[in-house]
């Protein structure tokens, strides 16, 4: 644990001394949503595998660097590219970002994903609110020892995604016309897509979108006292009863065509956060 600590704080002083200025708001881009990226002005740009300690990004449609700048003239943090459990990383190498985001200061944390569409009323393309989560993922970030100067042992996680921040999520979008959705979002590790009988029961025990990142993000995150809004990106429709078979390349295109949407929403959200 010492261990991991003297690397956060080895990792967040190296980007301190680079980054153009104190962000209180991380944003992190999910898979196929990192053209936000552009829209960060002033931006330094930082490649992980320059960042001390830090994974590298091992999936095609993530690029893996961080972008520090403004957004809309709000100081902001991004991570292009996130590490997945799949990829073969610790839970805590996948939140280990998270961590040094923690020390140098951020606040708010924006979460992204591509998730499938488990709720019927769900079509590729929407963007969903995650209003609550299950981990299937059979694993935490926090297991084994805590550092109580980053969070409480057993931490609460009954308000895990922030309901003011989730209104305003909703005003913002009202008020410039795009539609937004509000679900549970069911996390596995993949990386295999579900089979039919896996995709009822997802549905069937409350999930509305399924994916294989983000919750051990927000578990770390929440942890960690950061306020959190969650957008899943509904790439592709993940209904049992009708099984359609999911690819990656279908997830990065319908991810390219909705981000749009959502780099608009998340403009307009980082003003008011
Ligand atoms: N299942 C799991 N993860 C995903 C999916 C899916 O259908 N689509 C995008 N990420």
């Amino acid at each position: 644990m010492d261990n991991l600590r003297a690397k956060m704080e080895f990792a967040a002083s190296f980007l301190q001394k680079r980054l153009p200025c104190p962000a209180e708001t991380g944003i992190i881009l999910g898979t196929g949503l990192g053209g936000l990226a552009e829209k960060i002005t002033a931006q330094v740009l930082i490649p992980y595998k320059e960042i001390p300690y830090f994974p590298r990004s091992t999936v095609v449609g993530h690029e893996g660097k961080l972008v520090g700048g403004r957004l809309a003239g709000v100081p902001v943090l991004a991570l292009k590219g996130r590490f997945h459990y799949y990829e073969g990383y610790t839970m805590r190498e996948v939140t280990f970002p998270i961590r040094v985001m923690q020390l140098l200061g951020i606040k708010n944390l924006i979460i992204t994903n591509a998730a499938g569409g488990l709720n019927p009323d769900f079509s590729p393309g929407d963007l969903m609110l995650i209003k609550d989560h299950i981990n299937l993922m059979g694993d935490n970030p926090l297991i084994g020892p805590n550092d109580p100067e980053l969070g409480p042992r057993f931490p609460e996680l009954s308000r895990a995604y922030e309901q003011e921040l989730q209104q305003l999520a909703i005003a913002k979008a009202t008020q410039v016309g795009i539609g937004i959705k509000r679900g549970v979002y069911v996390a596995v590790t993949g990386p295999n897509f579900e089979t039919p009988a896996e995709l009822i029961f997802l549905a069937r025990i409350g999930g509305d979108a399924v994916g294989m990142s983000t919750v051990p993000e927000v578990i770390a995150a929440r942890h960690a006292g950061m306020r959190i809004l969650g957008i899943s990106c509904i790439t592709n429709v993940a209904h049992g009863h009708q099984p359609h078979a999911a690819h990656h390349e279908e997830v990065l295109a319908t991810a390219a065509k909705a981000a749009k949407d959502l780099e608009r929403l998340l403009e307009l959200l980082v003003v008011d956060i």
